[in-house]
């Protein structure tokens, strides 16, 4: 058996171009466009791709978006501020803190700084709360975007036996929130977890996102499962790989997504329709007034 590829770069069109009509739909009807703003503390190099990709998402989309750099050497007290300026900003919907943020800074309590319906990366403790108890509002983008792409599936979902490896507050933990409420069982692995490839055989459904390139072999594989990869690596010669042995997990697999072209664009794509999810949010003003 070869595996069906989910399209990630497809999908993630369709979702902006969804995004697009959205907002041209809103300022036909005299609203203002979303605004999003992205704060990037220090010079991380993959953060600062990051960034330069979701700045040319929202231009792509019609909305407002603007850039925070902010060098390494920020206090925590500086940083506060602009979120409170951002919170209080009527033109922006969004706030998007980079992560990771240099160690002298606090992230947990810049993500709770951020207001809950600013919160475009569903990180603050009240929409991963609201997740938990299954009445979600913001949702963390790439577990959103791994939900999208099973959805493309046709499969139904409720009762599988999902597999997640990575416990991340970014991937792990809210992608096992989305696949419980899609009533799969949940098993979420991690550095200490034992028998680790067994736990893996048994997956319906497994979800990498440990960050190891190429850690997962094919024979860990169970036929006909549902596989997402969620990992961005450089393997020794630089090229870009997943946390999957791809080409001996898509023997087995029945529907696999590709590094690059499967998870990393749906993310970004999340990002711009949580942005104007926020917007509809705040849309008791949608002139800014
Ligand atoms: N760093 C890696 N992934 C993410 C993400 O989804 N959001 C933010 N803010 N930082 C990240």
């Amino acid at each position: 058996m070869s595996a069906q590829i989910l399209d990630g770069k497809a999908i993630a069109a369709q979702t902006r171009a969804a995004v697009k009509a959205q907002v041209a739909a809103r300022l036909g009807a005299g609203g203002r466009a979303p605004g999003l703003a992205v704060v990037l503390v220090g010079e991380n190099p993959a953060s600062q791709v990051y960034v330069r990709n979701k700045r040319k998402a929202c231009a792509e989309v019609g909305f407002h978006s603007e850039q925070h750099a902010l060098p390494a050497t920020t206090s925590q007290a500086e940083l506060e501020g602009l979120i409170d300026r951002l919170n209080a900003d009527p033109l922006i919907d969004g706030i998007l803190v980079q992560l990771p943020l240099p160690t002298h800074l606090d992230t947990e309590a810049i993500t709770e700084r951020i207001l809950p319906t600013k919160d475009v990366d569903g990180f603050h403790p009240y929409n991963l709360g609201r997740l938990a108890l299954r009445m979600p509002l913001l949702r963390p983008c790439t577990p959103k975007g791994v939900m999208t792409m099973l959805a493309r599936t046709g499969q139904d979902l409720a009762g599988l036996d999902a597999v997640i490896i990575g416990q991340s507050n970014i991937v792990g933990r809210p992608m096992a929130l989305e696949l419980l409420a899609a009533r799969c069982t949940i098993t979420v692995c991690h550095s200490r977890t034992r028998d680790l490839a067994g736990k893996v055989r048994g997956a319906d459904l497994l979800v990498a996102a440990m960050g190891r390139a190429r850690f997962v072999p094919g024979d860990w594989i169970k036929p006909g499962a549902l596989v997402i990869d969620v990992g961005i690596n450089r393997d020794a010669d630089g090229t870009l790989v997943g946390d999957l042995d791809y080409g001996p997990c898509a023997e087995r697999a029945a529907w696999i997504t590709p590094v690059p072209g499967g998870v990393g664009p749906m993310t970004i794509a999340c990002l711009l329709e949580n942005t104007l999810q926020a917007a509809q949010l705040h849309g008791a003003r949608p002139d800014g007034e």
